[in-house]
């Protein structure tokens, strides 16, 4: 379609996507949850899931993005034209509002923090008690949270206003790399604590006696968000591609170093824990408790521990930045609406439905909200474990079966000839292993 705006470049896409796909998922949830499930086997089941799921998934939904040229709802409607099938779409385009919301406030953790370590909160010889008081008087403010969340909203909101190549592509180029060398070398510093073996142990070592859906469920639903699939983020995005790319390369960068980026952060945290004397199961705080420790160790800690919150925040922005962008080019494709505005609209809606999360720390009854939950953990249970696997099976279903596994192969190809490496077991995985396995794990929780 005229007028939609294209990637500039083959690695302009790729920095794209991986920016959606690192970020808070990777360094903050990929790591608490990590630690909530036991460490090592979850890891391990995690690492099956993306590699036979998120993979897949990932494949199908850049194919049939860049099949059809067009947003998540325009997507289904363009080869099923009229049907339901549509409603997959709106899913997703829900699903993205509704994980800004809450996103957008652990983002706002991370600009607090930025702060914090800039005015050296985090100096050496601090204390546990130091820990924690910074960490609860401030998640403990309703204006600060609050205003943070707004903040970052508005960011995002502006940044895809811009359009997708001046707004997107210019923010990842240099960043994402340069996140990347500073995990690495705090998880070599990690590796030289004295509870790097209890923390690698934890990490590395599985216990098979512990297996259960509980586990499967949650790295199913860790792998989808880290990946950002299951709402049409990479249908958005594979849309802004032309049709010279190779998706088949594309899909496995993207994916390799989203996983490398969650992996060095467990790295970083778990040796850490265990120095420390924290609990792996702390639950969302957890970097947020461990990290202060680390920054406080290292030479030149205040200025280490202020770049790794400002790239941890831009991380974010590049997630939230593709979570705005599903809605709004729904709203721009099918409604007609001005991008400028429709950026702003679905950051005006996030912001309000965000308002209880950024509450879920402080205000009552959003502390503790249902099933034990607080709200924001509640948004996260629905969107993340349910909602992404939902819109995954969905996916995978009409790419397998209405649109056809042969067809989206095709795609993927590109106009390459011959079988693109793994067509025939991607196909069998789409069109029989991803549908399966989500829909016994989905039908699992009902039961
Ligand atoms: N993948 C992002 C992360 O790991 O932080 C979060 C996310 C972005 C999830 C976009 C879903 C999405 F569509």
């Amino acid at each position: 379609m005229a007028g939609r705006g294209k990637w500039k470049s083959s690695f302009g896409f790729v920095l794209a996507a991986a920016g959606s796909a690192v970020g808070l998922g990777n360094i903050w949830r990929f790591p608490y949850v990590t630690g909530k499930n036991g460490g090592a086997l979850f890891l391990l089941v995690y690492l099956v899931a993306v590699v036979l799921l998120g993979l897949s998934v990932m494949y199908a939904e850049l194919s049939l993005g860049r099949y059809t040229q067009r947003n998540p709802v325009g997507a289904f409607n363009a080869i099923k034209p009229g049907s339901i099938w549509r409603g997959v779409g709106f899913l997703g385009v829900i699903t993205g509002v509704g994980i800004l919301s809450y996103y957008s406030v652990i983002a706002g953790w991370t600009l607090y923090y930025m702060f914090t370590s800039a005015a050296g909160k985090f100096g050496e010889g601090i204390t546990q008690a130091q820990v924690d008081r910074i960490f609860s008087s401030f998640t403990s403010s309703p204006f600060l949270t609050v205003l943070l969340l707004f903040v970052f909203i508005l960011i995002t909101s502006y940044v895809v206003s811009k359009g997708i190549s001046s707004g997107i592509e210019r923010w990842t180029g240099i960043l994402m790399p340069l996140l990347f060398v500073i995990l690495v070398f705090l998880s070599i510093y990690s590796l030289t604590l004295p509870g790097a073996s209890r923390g690698l142990k934890f990490y590395l070592s599985p216990d098979f006696s512990k297996l259960n859906f509980n586990i499967i469920l949650q790295a199913i639903g860790q792998a989808f968000f880290s990946l950002s699939l299951g709402m049409g983020a990479m249908i958005t995005y594979g849309s802004y591609l032309s049709k010279e790319e190779n998706l088949f390369a594309a899909g496995i960068e993207v994916v390799t170093f989203d996983t490398l980026v969650a992996f060095l952060a467990g790295i970083v945290i778990f040796p850490a824990v265990f120095t420390f004397n924290l609990s792996p199961s702390e639950g969302p705080s957890l970097i947020f408790k461990t990290l202060p420790f680390i920054f406080s160790k290292l030479p030149l800690g205040r200025i280490f521990g202020t770049l790794f919150f400002i790239l941890l925040a831009i991380a974010a922005l590049t997630s939230t930045i593709s979570l705005v962008e599903v809605a709004t080019s729904y709203l721009v494709d099918e409604r007609k609406v001005r991008r400028p505005k429709a950026a702003f609209l679905v950051g005006a809606a996030a912001f309000v439905i965000g308002i209880p999360s950024a509450l879920a720390t402080s205000v009552k009854p959003f502390t503790n909200f249902v099933l034990g939950k607080d709200f924001l953990s509640f948004m996260d249970f629905i969107w993340a474990n349910l909602s992404l696997p939902i819109g995954g099976l969905l996916l995978s279903i009409f790419v397998g079966y209405v649109w056809g596994a042969r067809k989206a192969a095709k795609e993927i190809r590109g106009y390459r000839q011959g079988k693109f490496p793994g067509e025939d077991i991607w196909i069998f995985l789409i069109k029989y292993l991803v549908p399966v396995a989500l829909l016994l794990i989905l039908g699992s929780i009902l039961i």
